[in-house]
């Protein structure tokens, strides 16, 4: 057998791409912030990350700019090497005075930041204990390590005290969670986890890549928002989201990132974040931490489009004030017809469907940013009704709920 033959078979995207419902990879040629063209169409951006709103912001734009003027484009090499500005340094400790740990590493991406990070801390003998539901590059990092992985139910902390329980005491423990949930919009109990976690001797990696300037008091993210802050022992970000930027940073006890800086290899050996990113990252902060009324309107925004959909009679799931806001519709190929109505009446909505969520939990990922409109809300909320009104977007019966057969356009994240 050739091994391109699953390549050459490989088919069911094309038949989506020919029904018309294909919803990965659209082309962006303009971005206006809070709406995009797209075939030469604007369309109200309801689905990306920029949650703060800051990638037009000029002061970010401006700290880019002149960064990619005094260093160039590139750093042409890895942090370890010649790739390390002070800029980076700046970054890593303002990271940790903001995330109230003692020391920050700084890496090329937040999915980088996770695979180097667990896979270098976690040896053979080790346990690393995941929610089911945790980020693809919490699996994968926890997979490249020689650890054993175990999984929880999402955020059930009576079946994570299971788990723990079965791991013999002499092992190296680490439970790893996200702090907001990125497709359902939920939050982890961390309370609840931080006490079981000292309770078994285990360690806590917090990936709070959606949560790290859009929830708590000082925007710190969700440890900010349960008040435990100072009870975890590692807090992940990322800088394509509130940050505005691409790059991502673990944050924590100093003898442990130095540790990671000698030894996580997905630091080691890729090149450094871009000299524009950090500076975007560093004005990013800036704004973080001094304009607390954009969380206050995020939120505000968040709690309108949620109480909206619930009001049509729509199933947006558990999580409550956060900007990550679902539509479940329970099927994969409905969900994928709604979205094509919802893109053709003028909005950008994800969806993700089988394996990136769970079997019969197929949503439209609806995202907002603090600058969005009152008037563009409104928009969105219309055009949901409409399509609401004309194939019915409550959640599909159970029956749904089977994996569907074929293979998955994304591989599993689980
Ligand atoms: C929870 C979580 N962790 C990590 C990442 C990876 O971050 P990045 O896209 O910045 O590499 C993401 C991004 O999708 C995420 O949602």
């Amino acid at each position: 057998m050739d091994l391109f033959d699953k390549c050459n078979q490989f088919k069911e995207h094309r038949l989506a791409q020919a029904a018309g419902i294909y919803p990965y990879f659209l082309p962006i040629s303009e971005n206006h912030g809070t709406e995009v063209t797209i075939h030469g169409k604007r369309l109200i951006m309801a689905g990306s990350n920029n949650y703060l709103g800051l990638t037009k912001h000029p002061k970010v734009m401006a700290a880019a700019e002149d960064a990619l003027m005094r260093f160039g484009t590139s750093n042409n090499g890895s942090r370890f090497l010649n790739g390390t500005l002070e800029m980076h340094v700046q970054l890593e400790e303002r990271l940790a005075k903001f995330m109230k740990k003692e020391a920050a590493l700084v890496y090329s991406t937040g999915y980088l930041t996770n695979l180097g990070s667990i896979s270098a801390l976690m040896d053979k003998g080790d346990v690393v204990v995941l929610d089911k539901d945790a980020h693809a590059c919490i699996v994968d990092g926890a997979r490249l390590s020689a650890a054993e992985v175990k999984r929880f139910r999402h955020n059930d902390t009576r079946d994570l005290e299971r788990v723990l329980k079965a791991i013999p005491a002499k092992a190296g423990k680490l439970i790893v969670v996200d702090g907001l949930y990125s497709m359902e919009g939920d939050i982890a109990p961390l309370p609840e986890i931080v006490r079981l976690a000292r309770e078994h001797n285990a360690r806590l990696l917090v990936d709070d890549a959606h949560g790290i300037g859009v929830l708590g008091q000082r925007g710190a993210g969700a440890c900010d928002a349960l008040g435990v802050e100072d009870q975890t022992d590692l807090v992940m970000g990322t800088f394509s989201k509130s940050f505005a930027s691409l790059g991502g940073f673990i944050a924590g006890p100093k003898a442990v990132m130095d540790y990671l800086r000698h030894h996580a290899r997905a630091l080691i050996f890729s090149a450094s974040m871009t000299p524009a990113s950090v500076a975007a990252a560093l004005a990013a902060l800036d704004i973080i931490e001094s304009e607390p009324q954009l969380r206050v309107r995020l939120k505000q925004i968040s709690d309108k489009m949620r109480n909206g959909f619930k009001s049509m009679g729509l199933e947006v799931g558990s999580g409550a004030g956060t900007p990550i806001v679902p539509i479940f519709i329970g099927d994969r190929v409905k969900t994928m017809q709604i979205w094509r109505k919802i893109l053709d009446r003028g909005v950008f909505v994800n969806a993700i469907v089988v394996p990136g969520v769970q079997p019969g939990r197929d949503l439209l990922r609806t995202s907002y940013m603090a600058t969005h409109q009152d008037e563009q809300l409104d928009t969105i909320l219309r055009i949901v009704k409409e399509v609401d009104a004309e194939v019915g977007l409550a959640l599909a019966s159970a029956s749904n709920t089977a994996t569907p057969p074929g293979v998955p356009w994304m591989s599993s994240p689980s």
